[in-house]
């Protein structure tokens, strides 16, 4: 790309920097470059990230049985209190017009057998998640996010006036001027964000980028623990870029643990999708019992948090490594789960017939950077959208399949709004004869010398994930919590020294985000004196009554 093209140069349409290429960061391009000239950068390939693993599929109220209102109620429900309403309502209501942009799209949703449909899901298999009274998760079998990804990705590459940046990482935000904000929270000035310093991650080269707008897209955060089903990529770089430009961040004491990812020496990150449990699949310890039955009336298919808790405390009771997943009572597993059967399969598991042995394990981050009713955060051009935001939809416990929703949802409000607000921004700049372009900062790398061997980043990146794991996991204590706040503070102090002597690579950038990220976690958890949803801290058991409201850091 000629990087003399990125200085901030007035063209006629409005140009937007959109940071990650999963569900969310697609869908937004799709709908901007009907107005604006859209760069998209993802750090590994265009295809790689959480949405391209997505297997039990994307909810919305589809079905003659199902109504906004019962969806918006499991919503709520599973969010524990902490829901924002008109996040949710957005989401529900916008769900049925969301899917069909992605059908319109190319994306082929599993249909039912010609003549099945006595049910009513006009035309399209239904399948039925944790938390969720009714049929209302479209699929494409177990490889939903595949098949959105392909889809979108497909799209993309058609448009003329998008530029697509492969393994291109963004560093951090670039801030001009030094505006005051009404919510900002740290005692720091805030700017507006006008673009973003990238790293091509192939030649090492770092250069910035303008933008009228900038939104992150950048994903999820599971790495920052041991055991996740994320892939690499999610490593919570917009989350930590936002928040060192002053944005507000919620949340973050609600990590999901999704309840059964496949426990096996030769598999990582290998979820075992929740619709299997909507198919009548059951958990079972090692004596085979239905422990499910015991926590919840919805027995294994209980909301998530209820589940991941209960297996948690199952493991711990018995000793045992994992539990057992039992899918013999699924006639069609085959057809259903073809790529979950032939995984499985491959490492000499047969089900239906044999169980899958599972285990929780890191999933979803409901918080996230704090974001209005659109996506536009505190900071003046900057909009966050999908799971590296926190809209409110999920409150304190995510609905299974709500968070593709979410990204769809997000994209196409974000592009509504700057449609108006963008284009009519730009009328009265070039009305007003525009005024000078000012030349971007250039990135300083001071004394920086290249990495030295001896630096062990997978070493620190590793310890961080298991002082998570161990520490910040699933069942919470305050103790617990301040020894990880010390632990993490003097990997601080190493991190910022190693930052700011070597040249960045992508490696030890995401160790800096993952480490912000990881403190980000632990300080919203710790200022949560209850327990509630996702966070559970056994110094205070119980939900609060009077104190219903985000942690914003
Ligand atoms: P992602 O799809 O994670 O994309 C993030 C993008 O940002 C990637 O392109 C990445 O390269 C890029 N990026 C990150 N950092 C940078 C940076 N610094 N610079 C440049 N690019 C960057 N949800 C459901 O609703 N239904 C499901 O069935 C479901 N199943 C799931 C199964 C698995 C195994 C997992 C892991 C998640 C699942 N989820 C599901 C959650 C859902 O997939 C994600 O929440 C959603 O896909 C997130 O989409 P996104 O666009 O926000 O981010
Ligand atoms: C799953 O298929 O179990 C994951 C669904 C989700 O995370 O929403």
């Amino acid at each position: 790309m000629n990087h003399a093209s990125t200085s901030s140069t007035p063209s006629s349409r409005p140009k937007v920097l959109l940071i990650g290429s999963g569900i969310a960061g697609l869908a937004a391009t799709l709908h901007f470059s009907e107005f604006a000239d859209v760069i998209l950068l993802a750090k590994s390939s265009l295809d790689e990230g959480n949405t391209r693993y997505a297997q039990g599929g994307i909810s919305a109220v589809w079905s003659k049985n199902d109504s906004f209102e019962e969806h918006i109620k499991d919503t709520l429900v599973a969010g524990a209190g902490l829901c924002r309403e008109s996040s949710v309502n957005a989401c529900v209501r916008e769900a049925p017009h969301v899917i069909e942009s992605l059908i319109r799209w190319g994306v082929e949703f599993t249909k039912t057998e010609p003549g099945a449909d006595e049910t009513g899901f006009f035309g399209y298999d239904l399948h039925q998640e944790g938390g969720h009274h009714k049929r209302r998760i479209l699929h494409m079998h177990d490889s939903t996010g595949l098949a959105i990804e392909e889809a979108l990705v497909q799209q993309v590459r058609k448009l003329k006036n998008v530029t697509l940046l492969e393994n291109h990482m963004a560093i951090d935000l670039i801030m001009d001027g030094k505006l005051e904000h009404k919510n900002r929270s740290r005692g720091m000035d805030l700017g507006k964000c006008i673009g973003a310093f990238v790293l091509d991650c192939k030649s090492g080269n770092i250069f910035p980028l303008s933008a009228n707008l900038t939104v992150i897209a950048s994903g999820g955060a599971g790495k920052a623990y041991l055991y996740t089903t994320n892939p690499d990529v999610a490593t919570g770089d917009g989350v930590a870029m936002a928040y060192r430009a002053g944005a507000r961040i919620a949340n973050m004491e609600f990590m999901q643990f999704h309840p059964t990812c496949l426990f096996h020496p030769n598999a990582k990150n290998f979820l075992i999708t929740e619709a299997i449990r909507g198919e009548g699949a059951v958990l079972r310890n090692f004596k085979g019992e239905d422990f499910m039955k015991a926590h919840h009336p919805m027995g294994s298919l209980a909301p998530r948090d209820i589940v991941a808790r209960a297996i948690d405390l199952e493991m711990k009771r018995t000793g045992e490594p994992h539990v057992w997943l039992d899918a013999s009572k699924i006639t069609h597993f085959k057809e259903h789960f073809p790529q979950i059967y032939d995984f499985c399969h491959n490492l000499g598991i047969h089900p239906p017939q044999d169980f899958i042995p599972v285990v929780p394990a890191a999933h979803y981050l409901c918080g996230g950077i704090w974001v209005d009713d659109v996506g536009n955060t505190t900071v003046e051009g900057l909009a966050a959208i999908g799971e590296a935001s926190c809209t409110g939809l999920h409150g304190a416990n995510r609905l299974a399949s709500n968070s593709l929703l979410e990204g769809a949802v997000f994209a196409k409000r974000i592009a509504e709004w700057a449609k108006k607000s963008l284009l009519q921004r730009q009328n009265q700049q070039s009305q007003e004869n525009q005024r000078e372009a000012r030349p971007l900062p250039i990135w300083d790398f001071g004394r920086a010398v290249d990495i030295e061997e001896q630096i062990d980043i997978a070493g620190t990146w590793r310890e961080i994930r298991t002082l998570m794991w161990n520490y910040v996991g699933i069942v919470r204590s305050d103790r617990r919590l301040k020894r990880a706040r010390e632990r993490l503070a003097l990997i601080r102090h190493e991190v910022n020294e190693d930052y700011w002597k070597f040249k960045v690579n992508r490696d030890l950038i995401e160790l800096r985000n993952l480490l912000t990220v990881s403190e980000l976690i632990v300080e919203c958890a710790l200022r949560r004196k209850e327990s509630r949803g996702l966070h559970y801290n056994v110094d205070y058991p119980h939900p609060l009554e009077l104190e219903l409201k985000d942690t914003l850091v």
